[in-house]
Formats: structure tokens, C-alpha cells, sequence
């Protein structure tokens, strides 16, 4: 195979990976579970470069324009190259070019599109044919914990304490099992300025870290179970609890971060006023200041329509639960 594209998504956590046994390998402190999203998505080309030389790493402009992808991005991408060349056993020249159908490194999980993405994209380039362990492991080993997640679709818990390997994923229940929505308040488009392994690695210095980490087992049971009963009411509180536990610990690390901002709260106040008018909706943020609204499709279109009239809402992506990675038209 001379060229392969994949389209690969982001995820939303419902329990939050905050704190790493390991930062280096991303070995997470406590298990986590995600929805894999369908919308947000990072398309990756990946091509063997003929005669050798050096790869070529590329990203498309906001206009679809392929360009050198800047510095640290490529060095990122360089090096997860080298670990995918290595676990193929392929020496050979790559060419990639990633381009992202949403907000780039503002708390919605580019990076685990992006590493997830690459992947796939590449170890099937390289002749691989790995299982899901096997790509969750891969796409982890960029630093990205939580791109393990984004290589399959659906409910996806992974490092699950006890299952003999920390590392492990495992799906929970397919996309086709629940129809969930997310339905994304973009209050801020700037990239944040503290990055989630700088979060992960102040987390356990937080006086809260101790506290939240006894909720975990009882929050995680409640998570696992509302997914199989496909009950979002009784999961709400928890998410919204691990969303605000996350910030609380990174505002109370030293020194503290901030991902939210006043735009975050002015969701959060409005979804609690959605539900106290019926509106069965719950929020979440991974760490940056956008929320994830989660509803039922039915109470889709009065979530946006809520979130769409706040100022601080500059503009509103709908999404859901997505089937995971899936081929995707080239971008080169
Ligand atoms: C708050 O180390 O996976 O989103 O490399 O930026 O994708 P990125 O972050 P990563 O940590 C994710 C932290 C989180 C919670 C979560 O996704 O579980």
C-alpha cells in the first residue's frame, strides 16, 4: 500500500484521566471513559515517500491548503512517525498531511484525534494489522493519553484499575447503542497556554486530588451503568461533578492553572436553568474553557438554540457518538 487516509475522532470524557503514574508513556492514575465524537474528526493522509529523504509533514490551512506544519507540531508528529517505523519494523520516508474539522488544541481533544489518526493511518500504511489494544497502546505512546480512547468508537473506558493491564481498552457499548448528542458551546478559540501533560503532571499536588480520587470508583460504577441503561439523568451529576472536580484541581495546582473562563460558567448557569425548565441536559469540559452539552436527540435542537443566544457563544458544534476510526478522501 502506497498511500492510506483515515478520518479519526476526538472524544469526550465522561470520567476525566487527570494525573499520570507514568507522563513519559501516558499511564493513567485512575481508569476514564469517553464518548467517541463523529464530527470532530482529524483527517490524516500518509503516504511512503519514493527515494528516500526526509518525511514530509504537512497540515492544511483553515482555506484547506496543505503547508509545512509548524515546529513543534512536526517534531510531535516526527516522533510518533519514528515509533510507528519502529513497531513496523519499516525504515522508509513518510509524508503526512493532518487536517482537523474543528478547534485545534482548545480543550476538545485534538490530540487524541490527531495521534489516533496517525496511528491508523500509518501502521496500516506500514502493513500492520493491529488490534484495537495494540493501535490504543500506539496512539497513547505519543504523550496524548487520551487518544488510547479515539481508536474505537462508541463508550470507551480505558485503564481500568485491576484488569491486569493499565493500559487496556475496552469498549463499553458501540455508537449503535445509544444516540447520544453533544451538542459543543465554543466560547474560546484560542489555544490554551498550559498543556493538559503540565496539568496531568501539577494534578496530584492539588489538595482536592485525594478527595476526588476516593469519589472515583463509585463515580466510574455510575457511569458503566448508566451507559448500559442508556439512562443520561443518572449519570448528569456525576459528569458535571468530574468536569468541575477537573478544573478545581487544576485551579488549586501549583502553580494553579486556568482553562476555563467567565464564557464557561455562563453555559454552565445556562444548563442548569435548562433543567430546571425541563430540559434534561448535562455539561462537561475537558481541559479547556468550551463545554459539551449532552442531551437526548430529542432536546437537541433546544440546547443549541439556548447556547446560541449566549454572547460569550461564539459559535456551537453539534456532535454525537461516532463509530470510531473509518477511511476517508485523501488529502493529497
Ligand atoms: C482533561 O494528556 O490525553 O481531556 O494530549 O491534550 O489530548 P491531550 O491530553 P491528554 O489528557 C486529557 C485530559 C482531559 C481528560 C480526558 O480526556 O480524559
Amino acid at each position: 500500500m502506497t498511500r492510506t487516509s483515515v478520518a479519526s475522532p476526538a472524544n469526550i470524557a465522561l470520567i476525566k484521566y487527570w494525573g499520570a503514574v507514568d507522563l513519559e508513556r501516558a499511564l493513567p492514575l485512575n481508569p476514564s471513559i469517553s464518548m467517541t465524537l463523529r464530527e470532530c474528526v482529524t483527517v490524516c493522509t500518509a503516504a511512503i515517500l519514493p527515494g528516500g529523504g526526509e518525511d514530509l509533514i504537512q497540515i492544511a490551512g483553515a482555506d484547506g491548503i496543505l503547508a509545512d506544519a509548524p515546529g513543534r507540531f512536526a517534531r510531535a508528529v516526527a516522533a510518533h512517525l519514528d515509533r510507528l517505523r519502529a513497531r513496523a519494523g519499516r525504515d522508509v520516508p513518510i509524508r503526512v498531511a493532518t487536517r482537523n474539522t474543528f478547534p485545534t488544541a482548545v480543550g476538545l481533544a485534538s490530540s487524541a484525534a490527531g495521534f489516533s489518526a496517525l496511528a491508523v493511518a500509518v501502521t496500516r500504511l506500514l502493513g500492520l494489522r493491529l488490534g484495537a489494544d495494540e493501535l490504543a497502546e500506539l496512539a497513547r505512546a505519543s504523550g496524548s493519553g487520551s487518544a488510547a480512547r479515539s481508536v474505537v468508537g462508541g463508550f470507551v473506558e480505558w485503564g481500568m484499575a485491576g484488569s491486569g493491564d493499565s493500559a487496556a481498552i475496552r469498549v463499553l457499548a458501540d455508537a449503535s447503542h445509544w444516540d447520544l448528542r453533544d451538542v459543543i458551546a465554543i466560547v474560546d478559540e484560542t489555544p490554551k497556554d498550559v498543556s493538559s501533560r503540565e496539568g496531568h503532571r501539577r494534578a496530584p499536588g492539588s489538595p482536592h486530588y485525594a478527595a476526588r480520587s476516593a469519589e472515583l470508583p463509585r463515580r466510574l460504577e455510575v457511569v458503566r451503568a448508566a451507559i448500559a441503561a442508556r439512562d443520561l439523568a443518572a449519570m448528569g451529576d456525576v459528569i458535571e461533578e468530574e468536569a468541575i472536580e477537573l478544573h478545581l484541581i487544576a485551579m488549586s495546582s501549583r502553580p494553579p492553572i486556568f482553562y476555563w473562563g467567565p464564557g464557561t460558567l455562563r453555559v454552565l448557569e445556562r444548563v442548569r436553568r435548562l433543567r430546571a425548565d425541563g430540559v434534561p441536559a448535562y455539561a462537561t469540559m475537558d481541559a479547556g474553557a468550551n463545554v459539551h452539552v449532552l442531551c437526548e436527540p430529542a432536546w437537541e435542537a433546544d440546547v443549541q438554540a439556548a447556547l446560541v443566544e449566549l454572547p460569550d457563544v461564539v459559535r456551537v458544534i453539534r456532535d454525537g457518538v461516532g463509530e470510531g476510526p473509518a477511511d476517508a478522501p485523501p488529502l493529497f
